[in-house]
């Protein structure tokens, strides 16, 4: 156990899975014991010209996945807030903001990605890592920040361009935006680790130490496959072990609410296998006991919701 923790900007929630198409209909998220449930937004909310915050079919899944044990954490992959579009008019308020807020949960994160209004075929299109875009994007993540009354956080993003036109390294970028806007940082060790293989732009190191840490509210974890020469964000392997390494290195100089462990297949790409339940079940549950593990060894025994409650239940006895 890390003495000298720091304190974080949310309450520590522990270990938890996205909750996503391709893991929704078969992974036991109730029998788990897990911590924290992450729900992908992009997959539940209605389209902007419907009268709906979440898709009418998905309603009752979702409430039931509201009333139970594990904490709801409300993420996408792209809500356009960064876009250009007037920032009222795009998904981030008009559909983020009432279903985070619907799941009471404790803060809300999304991409570094520009999107538009179609949300749906915009994967992936980094930010420029520039002076001039954490001026006018740093304007809007506050605001949007105020409209959701919980920490907004942003993940960094893995892609297969950069953005033309930067004059910033990306973690110099990130640290900056989230000073003037005053929001939050979603850490993804494995977009890092993925941008790291294709690119050698930084190291998981140099990234990590550029960045202010004590503004981390979440951790994703993941693997990936090489395909067409390049190593993909695809979420369809087990976690590597240089993200392992690289996330006990973060949490014991950060204090995030959760981490999160990211399983998807084709529900990501296409051109990646169909998970199996037989197979892929195993593999996830592996991966949250190993994330579980490495939590309770940095911040101690009690310190995840589930082992917090199982603790103060014996002592109640
Ligand atoms: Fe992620």
């Amino acid at each position: 156990m890390n003495d000298g923790t720091p304190r974080g900007p949310v309450a520590p929630v522990g270990v938890g899975l996205q909750y996503n198409p391709e893991v929704a209909e078969w992974f036991p998220f109730h029998q788990a014991g897990i911590d924290a449930v992450e729900v992908l937004l992009d997959t539940v909310i209605a389209p902007l010209d419907s009268p709906w915050t979440i898709l009418p079919d998905r309603e009752a899944e979702i409430d039931a996945l509201v009333a139970g044990e594990p904490t709801v954490i409300a993420h996408s992959n792209y809500g356009a807030e960064f876009g250009f579009e007037p920032l009222e008019t795009t998904a981030a308020v008009l559909r983020h903001v009432p279903a985070a807020q619907r799941f009471r949960s404790p803060w809300m994160s999304d991409h570094c990605f520009y999107g538009d209004g179609s949300w749906s075929d915009i994967w992936s299109s980094p930010v420029q890592f520039s002076r001039a875009e954490v001026s006018r994007l740093a304007e809007r993540a506050s605001r949007l920040q105020e409209l959701l009354g919980v920490p907004l956080a942003h993940e960094n993003a893995a892609y297969y361009v950069p953005c033309p036109g930067g004059d910033l390294a990306e973690p110099d970028f990130l640290a900056a935006l989230v000073e003037k806007a005053g929001t939050y940082l979603h850490i993804d060790l494995h977009n890092i680790h993925t941008n790291v293989v294709n690119f050698g732009y930084y190291s998981m190191r140099s990234y990590l130490d550029a960045l202010p840490l004590d503004r981390v509210v979440e951790v994703h974890v993941a693997g990936g496959s090489w395909s067409g020469g390049m190593y993909h964000d695809w979420h369809d392997a087990r976690v590597p072990e240089p993200v392992w390494e690289a996330l006990e290195d973060l949490m014991s100089k950060s204090r995030p609410g959760a981490v999160i462990v990211e399983v998807q297949g084709r529900a990501h790409s296409a051109r990646t296998r169909e998970l199996d339940p037989a197979e892929d079940a195993p593999l996830i549950l592996g991966d949250l006991e190993r994330a579980a593990q490495i939590w309770d060894r940095v911040y101690g025994p009690h310190s995840r919701r589930t082992t917090a409650v199982a603790a103060a239940g014996e002592a109640a006895r």
